[in-house]
């Protein structure tokens, strides 16, 4: 994603205003999209109704989400009366909040730090993506009708569910790989890949390319006892992946840094110098989007390395939530572009 940036951002200037029918000769998208950084006008989305439903982020903190400009680009570019809203719920509140949105009838949550974990305790079902990754960061709120089916809650328009639950899922996962293939063209099968960091999202990382049959996987993290207890957990489901904590050895194919080091600017690198050089990576990959290019990004750019960061992961893991939710395809690019007006905005 990285790589495109540059080149990327100007041209969404020039593309998304074209997406919008009537424009340039409507005055009043101009002044949306210059003043409201707006990624598809409101005027284009479906009025807010009696019918409208909500979707959500649930975070704490959350007023730096850019879920909401990505996924109401998504939303509207579906035709859907949806709107998708972020708010700020404190972890001991969050069975609350979440049985609030059920019994308003939300279409779905999406769930972020730190509330992942906590979540599996909260939903009513897993999918089997909750049962692998043991993290909930999407929920679908479902009825279940006359005939013991469990359907999305908005389809019963005329009828009543004669039950409501909630529904765990796992898109961070998959969204994790789906952005290493298309970012860095990687082929993670038989690669060799150090992952520095094993908390939340490490964990994940390193479970998911485990199950994508990496050959060698190498973990780093501050706290020893951490990347040891993932590499148990990925021994005892994984028997045909060599897994060792520590740095390797010659090059590898990859090297993500799945730490949060590099959110400031002050951070040192997330690996030791001394026991290995980005020089042995030939692509790597920062879960930091923002900023664009960390100084470990910069640096294994100075050495050559291809280079992408973790917007692509933000990307995928909100298209497939809005998938589940929609039973639509995800407009892919439509979201993108909001993303990246977002999250790179001045
Ligand atoms: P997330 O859900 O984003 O993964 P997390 O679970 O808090 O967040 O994990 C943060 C990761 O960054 C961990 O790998 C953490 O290392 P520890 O497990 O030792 O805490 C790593 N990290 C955070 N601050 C760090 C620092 N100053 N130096 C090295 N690693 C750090």
């Amino acid at each position: 994603m990285l790589r495109h940036i540059g080149s990327v951002y100007p041209k969404i200037q020039q593309s998304i205003y074209p997406l919008i029918p009537g424009f340039p000769l409507n005055p009043f998208a101009l002044w949306l999209g210059l003043n409201y950084n707006h990624r598809v006008p409101e005027e284009f989305a479906s009025p807010i109704n009696a019918s409208t439903r909500i979707c959500a982020v649930y975070g704490f903190p959350i007023r730096h989400s850019a879920s909401p400009a990505m996924q109401n680009a998504g939303i509207t570019a579906l035709g859907l009366n949806w709107r998708y809203i972020a708010c700020e719920v404190a972890p001991e509140t969050l069975r609350a909040a979440i049985e609030g949105a059920k019994t308003m009838r939300f279409v779905g949550l999406n769930l972020t730090v730190p509330h992942k974990l906590l979540a599996v305790d909260f939903v009513d079902a897993f999918d089997e993506s909750v049962k692998n990754w043991g993290a909930v960061n999407t929920v679908r709120i479902e009825g279940r009708d006359k005939n013991g089916v469990w359907l999305p809650i908005y389809e019963f328009t005329d009828t009543q569910p004669d039950k409501i639950r909630t529904q765990g899922f796992n898109t961070d996962a998959d969204a994790i790989t789906r952005s290493l293939h298309e970012d860095l063209g990687i082929q993670l099968a038989g690669a060799r890949v150090l992952l520095l960091g094993a908390g939340g999202a490490g964990r994940v990382a390193a479970l998911k390319l485990a199950a994508e049959n990496v050959a060698e996987l190498f973990l780093v993290n501050r706290t020893h006892s951490k990347a040891s207890a993932v590499a148990a957990e990925i021994r005892r489901r994984h028997m045909n992946v060599k897994i060792q904590v520590g740095y390797p050895r010659g090059e590898v194919d990859l090297c993500i840094n799945a730490t949060s080091l590099g959110l400031s600017a002050s951070d040192p690198l997330p690996f030791d110098n001394r026991q290995f050089s980005l020089r042995q990576a030939l692509s790597v990959y920062d879960m930091i989007y923002r900023p664009a290019e960390t100084p470990f990004l910069t640096a294994a750019k100075a050495g050559g390395s291809r280079i992408a960061n973790g917007l692509g992961m933000l990307l995928y893991q909100g298209a497939k939530a809005l998938e589940i939710w929609s039973g639509k395809t995800a407009p892919i690019a439509i979201m993108r572009e909001a993303l990246i007006k977002e999250v790179y905005r001045q």
